[in-house]
């Protein structure tokens, strides 16, 4: 048996993810307009979608209130429940990406902002394999992971991502390191709790792939009609070298 790599520890920083990250407003404006370019225009009103790694489930509930079947599924059972307040009437379930077995129920399979912690081809492969499996015939699988092609060449050697409001804040800093193709994130949290502020640490790992060898995984376990789509190119400022696949069971 293969032993997996960890996961990245996303139970300190819950509250903070659910009041800060992937909010309804670019949801609704960024993520649901590509969506809806990409495959939702083509999908019959009550079709089934499950959302990869859906956090506090803020995505399953914008395509819920469209009027699709929606699923979320992640390894965090802090973020889960999150996203069991915010899509009620959405099903979710609590297991790892590479290890999950689903019967073939799904039009579309989504993940965003997901695979980039999964830190091999082996492991990627496993992935694509669970989600081949989960697809009706003919269904599609949507995702995003960075692309090394793209960002070696120009990653600096850090760049941070901060947000903030009145009583969360959340610091991620990548630090790169080049042999392996990895950043290393240190990750610090703040949350006003009674008047007090707690602190939370931790590292997070992000892998970037070589653009082939994610084709080549998806080619191996099935997939079929390929496409790719640096996320410059459809429309976003600054893209850290991430890409948007598209493709067919
Ligand atoms: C950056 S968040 C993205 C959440 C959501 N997709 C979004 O766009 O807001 C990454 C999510 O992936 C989940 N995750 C990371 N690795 C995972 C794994 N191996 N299995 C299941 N979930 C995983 C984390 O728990 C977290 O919810």
């Amino acid at each position: 048996m293969t032993l997996l790599t960890s996961i990245p520890n996303y139970e300190p920083f819950a509250r903070i993810e659910n009041e800060l990250k992937s909010t309804n407003q670019e949801i609704v404006e960024g993520i649901i307009p590509l969506l809806e370019h990409l495959i939702l225009q083509h999908l019959p009103k009550e079709a089934r979608i499950l959302d990869l790694g859906c956090g506090s489930g803020k995505l399953v509930q914008q395509l819920h209130l469209r009027g699709y079947q929606t699923t979320g599924l992640d390894a965090s059972p802090e973020l889960l429940r999150y996203a069991r307040i915010n899509a009620p009437e959405s099903e979710f379930i609590l297991s790892d990406i590479r290890e999950f077995d689903l019967p073939p129920t799904f039009d579309v399979v989504l993940s965003h902002i997901v695979l980039l912690f999964i830190l091999n081809a082996e492991e990627l492969t496993s992935v694509f394999r669970n989600v081949h499996k989960a697809l009706r015939n003919n269904g599609v699988f949507v995702f995003t992971i960075p692309i090394t092609d793209w960002f070696h060449e120009i990653a600096p050697p850090t760049f941070n991502h901060v947000n903030v409001n009145d009583e969360c804040a959340l610091i991620e800093i990548f630090h790169y390191k080049p042999e392996q193709r990895i950043w290393e994130i240190q990750v610090t949290g703040f949350e006003l709790i009674e008047n007090n502020w707690k602190r939370s640490d931790t590292t997070w790992l992000r892998k970037d792939f070589f653009l082939a060898d994610v084709r080549s995984a998806l080619d191996k376990v099935g997939f079929t009609d390929i496409s790719h789509y640096n996320f410059k190119d459809l429309g976003a400022d600054d893209s850290d070298g991430m890409a948007c696949f598209v493709c067919r069971k």
